[in-house]
């Protein structure tokens, strides 16, 4: 049975703690309730699905359905291999899940931890931090797809996963239901990012645990808690640019961190170097503010909307583009 209620504030809902109500919105707690939200979606104008809102830009008013998926549950399963292919819902609470994987000597998403919003998120924008990507450990990936009202099982591949980016993303009918993972039952650490390196060079046979205490120290001490400051991680995209470009860049700004791409011709770059060296780092307007200690998050500091953010924003990416010629784009994503 399907309650769906009406009029209903987002604005803890979302960690940037924009002002937002939607006109509709359901708690899809059960997979039985899929067919009935299926059999009802064509009466509203939009949709969308929300899951920790960590990565959101929301208007003050959404005129649709709001599905907000809290499926929960995980299972470990024995592959009887050097792995265990491990499946959690949607709904269930990232952090926790990667806790819950250590606790169960499943490894590798260790340099994933404390990154804030749902299991089911992940693999839509294929979150990164740390030297690893959400995919190098994704299975496959279980939607309903709510135009054909069917599961469809995705592999990796199918997938299409690139930098912050999915097939996912672009498909808003395929509501996620589970992320299945394949996890190696020993541990193998992913050290090699910078701040990372550095600081586990001073612990002897370093475990996963450690590898997740010292990735949650590092975030606490550069990120702001969205309980207590409204953000949304990095609101930029690190570019990717030609490489011509790039070495252009570089010769001008020899400190500038460039990385490279599965393509040679592209080189990704440090979105948030170039706005700190034009300044702008702990700049604030308003309601809003580019983080002091991460040029890379933009905060809301009080009761900002939407069009202020944007606002905002447009402010930065057109100082960046003014002095460097690049285009910066903005990571979350607007319903
Ligand atoms: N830098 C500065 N000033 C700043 C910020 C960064 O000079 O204000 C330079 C520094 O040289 C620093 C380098 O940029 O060493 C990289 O900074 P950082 O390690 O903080 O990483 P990032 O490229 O800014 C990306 C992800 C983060 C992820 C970190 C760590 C994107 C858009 N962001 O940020 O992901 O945690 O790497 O791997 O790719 C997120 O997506 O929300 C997010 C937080």
């Amino acid at each position: 049975m399907l309650t769906i209620q009406n009029s209903v504030n987002l604005t803890q809902l979302n960690t940037l703690h924009l002002n937002s109500i939607a006109n509709h919105y359901i708690q899809l707690t059960a997979l039985e309730q899929l067919d009935e939200i299926a059999a009802v979606i064509n009466n509203y104008s939009r949709y969308f699905v929300l899951g920790g809102g960590s990565n959101l830009i929301l208007p003050e008013n959404y005129d649709g359905l709001v599905i907000h998926n809290q499926l929960k549950g995980v299972t470990f399963d024995n592959d009887g291999s050097d792995y265990k292919l491990v499946t959690a819902a949607a709904g269930e609470i990232w952090d926790d899940f990667v806790a819950n994987c250590l606790e169960n000597q499943a490894y590798g998403l260790e340099n994933l931890s404390l990154i804030p919003g749902t299991v089911g998120a992940s693999p839509v924008q294929n979150i990164g931090a740390y030297g690893v990507e959400v995919k190098d450990f994704i299975d496959y990936v279980t939607v309903y797809d709510l135009t054909i009202r069917k599961f469809v099982k995705l592999s990796n591949v199918e997938c299409q996963f690139s930098y912050r980016n999915s097939y996912l993303k672009n498909k808003p009918q395929y509501l996620v239901t589970s992320v299945t993972f394949k996890l190696p039952k020993k541990a193998k650490l992913m050290i090699s990012y910078g701040d990372i390196t550095k600081q586990m060079a001073n612990i002897d046979n370093p475990t996963a645990d450690d590898l997740r205490a010292c990735i949650i120290a590092t975030r606490r001490s550069k990120l702001p808690d969205p309980a207590e400051i409204g953000n949304a991680g990095s609101f930029f995209h690190n570019p990717i640019i030609a490489a011509v470009q790039a070495q252009e860049l570089k010769q001008r700004f020899p400190d500038l961190p460039i990385y490279p791409t599965t393509n040679a011709e592209q080189i990704k770059v440090s979105a948030g170097w170039l706005i700190d060296n034009l300044g702008l780092k702990g700049m604030r307007s308003g309601n809003l503010g580019v983080y002091p200690k991460q040029a890379l998050v933009l905060v809301n500091y009080a009761r900002a909307n939407k069009d202020e953010l944007i606002e905002f924003a447009k402010g930065i990416q057109s100082k960046v583009y003014e002095f460097y010629q690049i285009q910066l784009n903005i990571e979350p994503i607007t319903p």
